[in-house]
């Protein structure tokens, strides 16, 4: 069994993390056996350029697309064709034109059980008994969210729901996310942070990655903190931009 495994990588800039992360995953999508290789896709803006990119030759010819199965770790309570949907800037960037399978996150129905429901029925690989996604994608906001994990909202200590609704009174909205159970069975976990806009909290968040903050409530001042998968692989990729003391 794999242990746990912390890194960070720091790559020219936001291109160039879009293009790494993207031959990544097509090397996922190409690992040896037939079973589906499950994806969450992270919201947001920083991952449009790399779905952008896996969309779009010389990436796309190396993915395994029909082993790829897709799902979201978070969604605003708007529908898809909303400007704040991340289905509709995933679907625009990367849905509309790969043949994958996609769940779309009804997170505007409210209804995280369903959700819940599809997520431990399609993703069978199993970390104790939870569902073991092979990748989660994340970002990271300003004030040290992930997914829909704000500070100060109960999502946070949510220990036995996999996929909840969690008001957001920061944003004056509600949103669906996975909750850290989920995020913490999953076999690699790539946070994306590009930009000098995040350089600032990015230095906070990993000044702060010590065991004694660790020993913490998970992430309770900066939520990202809380990612930390049991045995699995976290890795932050960073720009220079983000990146720079
Ligand atoms: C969302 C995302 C959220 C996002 C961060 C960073 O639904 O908005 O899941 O967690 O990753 O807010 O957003 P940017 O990539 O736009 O900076």
């Amino acid at each position: 069994m794999s242990r746990a495994s912390f890194s960070t990588t720091v790559l020219a800039d936001a291109e160039a993390v879009a293009r790494a992360v993207a031959e990544r995953i097509a090397e996922l999508s190409r690992a040896p056996g037939d079973e589906a290789v499950t994806i969450a896709l992270a919201g947001g803006s920083t991952p449009r350029r790399l779905y952008e990119t896996l969309a779009a030759a010389p990436v796309y010819d190396r993915v395994d697309w029909r082993r790829l199965e897709l799902f979201f770790g978070d969604e605003r309570a708007v529908p898809p064709d909303h400007p704040e949907s991340n289905w509709g800037m995933a679907e625009r960037a990367l849905l509309a034109k790969v043949p994958s399978v996609a769940h779309r996150m009804a997170a505007e129905r409210g209804d995280a059980e369903a959700y819940e429901r599809i997520v431990r029925e399609r993703v069978r690989k199993r970390r104790g008994s939870l569902p073991a996604f092979d990748l989660i994608l994340l970002g990271l906001g300003d004030d040290g969210h992930t997914a829909s994990l704000f500070p100060g909202t109960a999502a946070l200590g949510e220990r036995a729901r996999l996929v909840v609704m969690n008001e957001v009174p920061q944003k004056n909205t509600r949103r669906m996310t996975f909750t850290y159970p989920l995020l913490n069975a999953a076999d690699r976990v790539w946070v994306l942070v590009t930009g000098g806009e995040k350089r600032a909290i990015a230095a906070r968040c990993l000044a702060r990655r010590t065991p004694v903050d660790r020993a913490a409530p998970a992430g309770t001042s900066y939520p990202i903190l809380g990612v930390e998968p049991a045995e699995g692989e976290l890795i932050w990729w960073l720009d220079r931009a983000a990146a720079a003391r």
